[in-house]
């Protein structure tokens, strides 16, 4: 067997042993990454092993078929987002617009920019870390507080508002995998008492974006559409659809505005 054929094997066999199921596709992404270089491959394995994020390590994910890069600190993309990407996709004309509330890496962005080529995709994130990111996967993005920095000329003009929005309770961020947890941003998944207080602020956010007819898609869980039943209401929005994953967990929300309660 070649050297560095041994050292992939071992080093795989070493990811394995400390518990991460998917070993041997790890250290081929990074021996990729890495451009087969031997000690760095060594450095990034060991650092796998203590819980740091594969995408952190090689620089990118791949998120809905298109290849993200995920700057050191800033969120993970996740493969159940995807979910809701699709959908916006769906719901968002050819030459329309959307916005991105809490790009993070802008993955979702990139998807809603590839998924529809004429439209303008605009983006925001409060964290200047994520915002470099987003600029670097060419996402038009802005700093600060959900809808706040967007451009004033987009109010009441987009089709389509998408937020992740950290909606993690509080009580419930032990429960979080311990790399989770070390590792990434504990503001962007960290969502307060009963993880909806953003939730709501962006529903109040996206009355002033979005034009009537307008989708609005919201990544949750538990019984959190219950919990934000009232603010949609309103705020004007009849909910079209719960989204849900293929165990039947509730992963997320689409609603759609008839006519916006609260003063634009
Ligand atoms: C769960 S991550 C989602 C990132 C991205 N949408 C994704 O799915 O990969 C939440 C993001 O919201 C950002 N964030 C937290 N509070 C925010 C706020 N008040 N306004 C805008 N962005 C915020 C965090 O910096 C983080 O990047």
């Amino acid at each position: 067997m070649g050297r560095v054929r041994a050292q992939k094997k071992a080093l795989a066999l070493q990811l394995s042993r400390a518990g991460f199921p998917a070993a041997r596709e790890e250290i081929r992404d990074m021996f990729g990454a890495a451009w087969g270089d031997p000690a760095i491959l060594h450095c990034w394995a060991s650092r796998r092993r203590d819980g740091e994020p594969l995408e952190w390590l090689i620089g990118f994910t791949v998120f809905m078929g298109h290849r993200v890069c995920v700057d050191r600190g800033v969120y993970v993309p996740r493969p159940q987002t995807e979910l809701i990407a699709r959908r916006a996709i769906e719901a968002l004309p050819a030459g329309g617009a959307a916005a991105d509330l809490c790009t993070g890496s802008g993955a979702i962005a990139v998807a809603l920019r590839n998924g529809r080529p004429d439209a303008r995709v605009v983006a925001t994130d409060v964290d200047p870390n994520a915002c470099r990111c987003a600029a670097k996967n060419d996402v038009e993005v802005y700093q600060g507080h959900l809808a706040e920095p967007l451009p004033a000329e987009l109010i009441g003009q987009i089709d389509v508002v998408v937020a992740v929005v950290p909606y993690v309770p509080t009580d419930q961020i032990v429960f979080l995998p311990r790399d989770v947890r070390n590792y990434e941003p504990r503001a962007a998944f960290d969502g307060g008492v009963n993880g909806i207080a953003l939730l709501e602020q962006a529903v109040s956010a996206s009355t002033r974006l979005l034009h009537s007819g307008g989708s609005l898609l919201l990544e949750l869980g538990g019984s959190q559409d219950e919990q934000l039943a009232p603010a949609l209401q309103a705020a004007g929005f009849d909910v079209v659809e719960r989204l849900v994953d293929d165990e039947g967990d509730l992963r997320g929300l689409h609603a759609r505005i008839a006519s916006s309660n609260l003063p634009r």
